[in-house]
């Protein structure tokens, strides 16, 4: 049997959700053989049967370690991890990534490839969760043999992934992570993106500078890396600029009941509430603020970057802000925001579509550039990136293997995002 048909039946399987324990070796766990989300069109290379009918198509996902599809099926092409959230609470962060590989891959293969080499992306999904992460990333380079990875966006998990890669010494870009610990000390993890004290620090001065406001309360997530990083760097700039943080609260992603520290924060007459945190929380938080009584926007980070923020915020969510790497009406965003509407179902791509597709880029950038695509090459190729033209902005990798670029701020209008501002904190030092 074909190698392509074996695969079209595994992932028919996969879809129907009758798969569970796929991997006969017995050496890695079946958990984290995530399919491509069934959404992705088959023009961009999904690895559904209806795509996998004869050649295998540029760009296809494989979609698990099974036996014998290893690296040596795939002598001909060369092979790209990523691990993300394809399911779970930040589900639209891994699927909305994944959907701005492939558009980059497919551009990739159409112009030939590497040298005559098509590239191929693998996607396990990690389900959102650090652990799942770490195996997912294992698998990638012990199993499948990438030759770099790309993932994740939640930080905690950019982390557990990096230690492995780091490990193996193979590369990994994440497009979206934001805590500087991501990188820090790693010489095979990169990022695409700015950090988070520069993004705390356009935050607080937003709200100072643009909404002339001075009193902030904070309810963060305790258990997220990315979280108690922005709230800890907030707090600094803000103070620093002259306000006050009236109340300090915490959670734990997944809770559901923020009645507690809404109440205390109520209380304490903020002018606005900092939730640095994920968007299935943002939207959960911003109902019970308004059943609460509370009318003060809310201003998030990066993490309520999802078309499911104004789904599940409704009404509540409307008129509040989040910081972000890019906003889908900006002018120079329309290029690719009409490229990914033509390849998604005319789904507008929220930042992670652009970050994603950049990250790839970047990527194949350094391949091209470095002598052989050994993990060392490539990452001294990685770390040579300058001035690079992505579609998120420029991007030079500094030394400590972060790009800088600007931070917009958007506000939630009539359920999505809308552009309000590009603030520039280090333009007023
Ligand atoms: N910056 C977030 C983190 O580090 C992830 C994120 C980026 C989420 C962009 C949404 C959009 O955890």
């Amino acid at each position: 049997m074909p190698v392509s048909r074996i695969r079209a039946l595994f992932v028919a399987a996969v879809a129907m959700g009758v798969l569970t324990g796929c991997d006969q070796s017995g050496s890695t766990p079946p958990a984290t053989s995530g399919a491509a989300p069934a959404s992705t069109p088959a023009n961009l290379g999904t690895n559904t049967p209806a795509a996998t009918g004869g050649d295998t198509p540029a760009g296809t996902t494989l979609t698990s370690g099974e036996p014998g599809e290893a690296a040596p099926v795939h002598g001909d092409t060369i092979l790209v991890g990523h691990f993300a959230s394809m399911t779970g609470k930040e589900a639209t962060f891994g699927q909305s990534t994944d959907n701005g590989i492939r558009l980059a891959l497919k551009e990739i293969n159409d112009q030939g490839g590497l040298n005559g080499k098509k590239l191929e992306v693998i996607t396990y999904d990690d389900k959102g969760d650090s652990k799942e992460a770490g195996t997912a990333v294992t698998r990638l380079i012990t199993s499948d043999h990438v030759v770099a990875v790309l993932g994740e966006v939640a930080s905690s998990l950019s982390l557990a992934g990096g230690s492995v890669c780091e490990q193996y010494g193979v590369p990994m870009i994440s497009p979206s992570s934001t805590n500087p610990s991501v990188t820090r000390g790693k010489e095979m993890v990169f990022r695409v993106c700015f950090i988070d004290p520069f993004q705390a620090a356009a935050i607080s001065q937003f709200i100072t500078d643009n909404l002339k406001l001075t009193k902030a309360a904070i309810l963060y997530d305790q258990t997220q890396a990315y979280s108690k990083g922005l709230r800890d760097d907030f707090t600094k700039a803000f103070t620093a600029a002259g306000g006050t943080v009236v109340a300090d609260q915490a959670y734990s992603g997944g809770d559901a009941d923020f009645s507690a520290q809404l109440t205390t924060i109520k209380a304490a007459s903020p002018e606005i509430i900092f939730v640095p945190g994920y968007y299935t929380e943002g939207g959960n938080i911003a109902i019970q603020a308004r059943k609460l009584g509370i009318t003060v926007p809310l201003i998030g980070g990066d993490g309520w970057d999802s078309s499911q923020l104004g789904a599940i915020g409704g009404a509540a969510i409307e008129g509040s802000y989040y910081s972000n790497h890019s906003a889908p009406d900006q002018p120079n965003m329309t290029e690719f925001v009409s490229k990914y509407r033509a390849a998604y179902d005319g789904q507008t791509p929220d930042a992670l579509g652009g970050l994603g597709y950049d990250a790839m880029m970047v990527l194949f950038d350094a391949m091209k550039r470095a002598p052989s695509l050994s993990g060392k090459d490539l990452a001294q190729a990685i770390a040579q990136t300058k001035d690079f033209h992505g579609v998120t902005g420029n991007i030079t990798i500094d030394k400590d293997h972060n790009a800088q670029k600007g931070v917009v701020i958007v506000q939630m209008t009539n359920g999505k995002p809308v552009f309000a501002a590009a603030v520039d904190p280090s333009a007023k030092k």
